[in-house]
């Protein structure tokens, strides 16, 4: 069980206010802040190169932090500025001519996809995507009837942006993997509120952000990529730092997932990223996830029970976030009401997810997402507050 007492000192941002949008970008723990703080700090004093200079082993650690989050060697890990960023590094490396197919997830998110859809018209391979089953997750058995050698590249998102599914994503990727086609999960709504062993998932590449559940810093991100596919991958783009000039017409990659990184970075939001993941491992991984869990599935059970409710959670596993929608305000009153009374929820609209909020006839979805820090009692203000809303 979580010591809620520790959780909420250490997170002065809970106080006083009703945070439910840890997936949008959550509350950091104080660590973090002062980490990534004392860094500038340290920067203003003696400039930047010196300051990352002093922090190079620590650098080294929010890899190898990072790594015993998903039971991966940190030679497989590369830092990065989003979840975005880290999942089109990946995906914009990976061969691809005409014909090729890459398959979608029916709840992949927007960036994703338009990322698919350019590459299907420079390269003439096609974007299809993998149906929903009527529970609103993957349908595995449609995968496996897709899936053959002409698929490339299966995305799987792991916990949709705009409700509380979570995807059968191990057992997708071993349908994907019997093809022969490289799995890259979006992990960008999970990482921090579910396990992530990327040898039990068996994806070879996977994306999250920092901000969101991990509680790190914005502006940082990762993307692992299986050790062994690392070696083999030219990334789209090269700095000096993801590879050496070694001659007038000669360069060399570097030897592991350091090929997709850039020299030039946030020092001090990686700096922070890494306290995140320290904190939450040493909170202990497994209560936090289960914290989250319960809060979630308490705060479902209270709105299902408003009249003016309709909760819009899917699937048969939930995560941490919870969408409803409320009849006769739009969600965007509803999280601008709501805010008036210090609770902060956050809008998912249609373009993030075009595909599912279309074929479930929706515009948007107010999205409250709890995480550890939150109380039980703030989830019955929150209800409440649903309740009175006018
Ligand atoms: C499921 C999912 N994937 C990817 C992203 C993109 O993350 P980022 O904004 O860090 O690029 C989001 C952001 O909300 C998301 O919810």
């Amino acid at each position: 069980m979580v010591n809620i007492a520790r959780l909420r000192a250490d997170t002065p941002g809970c106080e006083g206010q009703i945070f439910l949008d840890s997936a949008g970008s959550s509350l950091p723990p104080q660590i973090v802040v002062e980490t990534a703080v004392a860094h500038l700090r340290r920067e203003a004093e003696i400039g930047g190169y010196r300051a990352a200079n002093e922090r190079l082993d620590d650098l080294q650690a929010v890899k190898t932090a990072i790594g015993q989050l998903l039971n991966a060697d940190a030679s497989g890990v590369a830092l990065s500025d989003s979840a975005s960023r880290s999942w089109s590094d990946f995906f914009y490396s990976v061969p691809l001519t005409a014909g090729d197919r890459i398959l979608i997830s029916g709840a992949d998110y927007a960036s994703n996809a338009i990322a698919a859809l350019q590459r299907a018209r420079q390269t003439g391979a096609v974007v299809e995507t993998i149906p929903s089953d009527s529970s609103g997750q993957l349908d595995l058995d449609a995968l496996d009837s897709m899936v053959d050698e002409r698929v490339k590249l299966v995305s799987l998102v792991h916990v949709p942006t705009n409700g509380g599914l979570v995807n059968p994503v191990a057992e997708a990727a071993r349908i994907a993997r019997r093809a022969g086609a490289l799995v890259l999960l979006d992990a960008c709504q999970s990482a921090g509120q579910l396990p992530l062993d990327v040898a039990e998932l068996g994806v070879d590449a996977l994306s999250a952000t920092g901000r969101k559940w991990l509680r790190g810093a914005r502006g940082t991100g990762f993307l692992y990529v299986r050790p062994e596919l690392a070696a083999t991958m030219e990334p789209g783009r090269l700095d000096l730092h993801s590879a050496q000039w070694t001659g007038p017409a000669e360069y060399t990659l570097a030897p592991d997932a350091g090929r997709f990184e850039f020299w030039e970075c946030d020092v001090a939001g990686r700096l922070g990223l890494g306290a995140a993941v320290r904190y939450l491992l040493d909170a202990g991984p497994a209560d936090i996830y289960a914290a989250i869990a319960e809060r979630a599935e308490y705060l479902r059970k209270t709105l299902q029970e408003i009249p003016r409710v309709t909760v819009r959670d899917r699937g048969t596993q939930h995560a941490g976030i919870v969408s409803f929608t409320v009849d006769g305000l739009t969600p965007l009153e509803v999280r601008d009401r709501l805010a008036a009374d210090a609770i902060t929820v956050t809008v998912s609209h249609r373009s993030s997810t075009l595909l599912d909020m279309t074929a479930r006839d929706l515009d948007s979805v107010v999205r409250a997402s709890p995480h550890s820090f939150v109380t039980f009692e703030d989830l019955d203000h929150f209800a409440d507050a649903v309740t009175a809303l006018p």
